[in-house]
């Protein structure tokens, strides 16, 4: 029988990547999502792409202790990846209390419940935002962390910790909990089909999003945060990774889980490309792929931003044997396919 994988959060943006990508490799999913930060486009997506209408959807919230359990009791779920989370930073800094709450909240809920049902594997999604402003580049998983610069990179590194005490708690129980932490860099683009993608509300934070937005005519201009940083053309180097690429590292992360092959209970893995891109590097070569012009302008840096990181990924390469594909003109096409599908065109 297919070993059944549930996805905290799989009607948003990476969860709807990873739940294509799990299905296709012949895992059973359940996915749950409290539809707090999405509706039901990219589920409807991920229900066209594999062909399967049967994928079971239970709208919960995981803050909810005994929705939780009742998902535990109605599947056998052999392995969790946990998405469901805030994650605007700026948001994170005005209400740190909710999102305290909900980030820890929710995740505490599934490890109890998964130790309580005899164990369980878990893959919490971690991010670059745990290195901060590293003095080595590129960071690998042995980086030191900084402290955190808001509310929200601060519940991701408690929940890496969580995660890596319980494993150690678990150990020689009944319920055995192992654990992996994914630290995506910058996930950007869409599924090849179009029929999924990232569906920020408001105005987007994030900088691929914006640059859609703004070629599409929703947003009048793109503003760059900063061109007098120390970089070759003066914008900040990220390591931005294809969402399917990165939703393929959650496959092979899953399966290493589930196969035994772990060398550790806990294991950290930097899910990225391992190569710097500068902003205008970036907004040139959506330009350039997608035969238009965007309007730009360059205004202060950003409060908070780091100057450049990116991910030294050998160890997933040679551990998880992935490796990012996609290159970042294939990407940026399949995130402007995704803004005119969603705008109709
Ligand atoms: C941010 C978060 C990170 C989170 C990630 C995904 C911080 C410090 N980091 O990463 O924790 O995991 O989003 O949600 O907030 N930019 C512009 N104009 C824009 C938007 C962005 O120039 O309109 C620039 C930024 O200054 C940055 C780069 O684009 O240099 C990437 O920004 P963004 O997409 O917001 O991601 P990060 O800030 O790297």
């Amino acid at each position: 029988m297919a070993k059944r994988v549930l996805v905290s959060g799989g009607a948003g943006y990476i969860g709807s990547h990873v739940t294509v990508e799990l299905i296709a490799a012949g895992y059973d999913v359940v996915v749950a999502d409290n539809m707090s930060n999405c509706d039901m486009t990219c589920f409807e997506g991920v229900r066209k792409i594999t062909g399967r209408d049967d994928i079971p959807f239970e709208q919960i919230d995981c803050c909810d202790a005994a929705a939780v359990e009742k998902l535990f009791t109605d599947y056998q779920i052999d392995a969790v990846i946990h998405f469901a989370a805030f994650k605007a930073v700026g948001e994170s800094v005005a209400k740190p209390i909710m999102y305290y709450r909900n980030n820890l909240v929710s995740f505490l809920n599934i490890l109890e419940s998964a130790g309580r049902h005899g164990g369980c594997n878990v893959l919490f999604s971690s991010s670059a935002t745990v290195y901060g402003e590293a003095e080595d580049l590129p960071v690998t998983e042995k980086t030191p962390r900084l402290p955190a610069t808001s509310p929200y990179g601060n519940t991701k590194q408690m929940c890496e910790d969580i995660l890596r005490d319980v494993v150690a708690a678990t150990a020689s129980s009944q319920g055995v909990i192992k654990g992996i932490a994914l630290r995506y860099f910058n996930p950007i683009g869409a599924h090849p089909s179009a029929l999924i993608g990232e569906l920020p509300r408001g105005v987007p934070n994030n900088l691929v999003p914006f640059i859609t937005q703004t070629a599409i005519g929703k947003r009048e201009c793109l503003s760059i945060f900063g061109n007098d940083y120390p970089t070759e053309d003066g914008t900040c180097l990220r390591d931005y990774i294809d969402i399917v690429d990165l939703a393929k590292a959650h496959v092979a992360a899953v399966s290493r889980m589930l196969d035994g092959k772990m060398k550790e209970g806990y294991e950290i893995f930097n899910i990225g490309t391992g190569r710097p891109v500068s902003v205008y590097e970036l907004v040139t070569a959506f330009e350039k792929v997608n035969g238009l012009k965007l309007n730009y302008r360059f205004v202060d840096r950003r409060p908070g931003d780091v100057m450049a990181i990116w991910a030294d990924t050998s160890l997933a390469n040679e551990e998880l044997g992935w490796k990012a594909e996609r290159t970042v003109e294939e990407t940026l096409a399949s995130a402007w396919a995704w803004e005119k599908h969603l705008a109709g065109k």
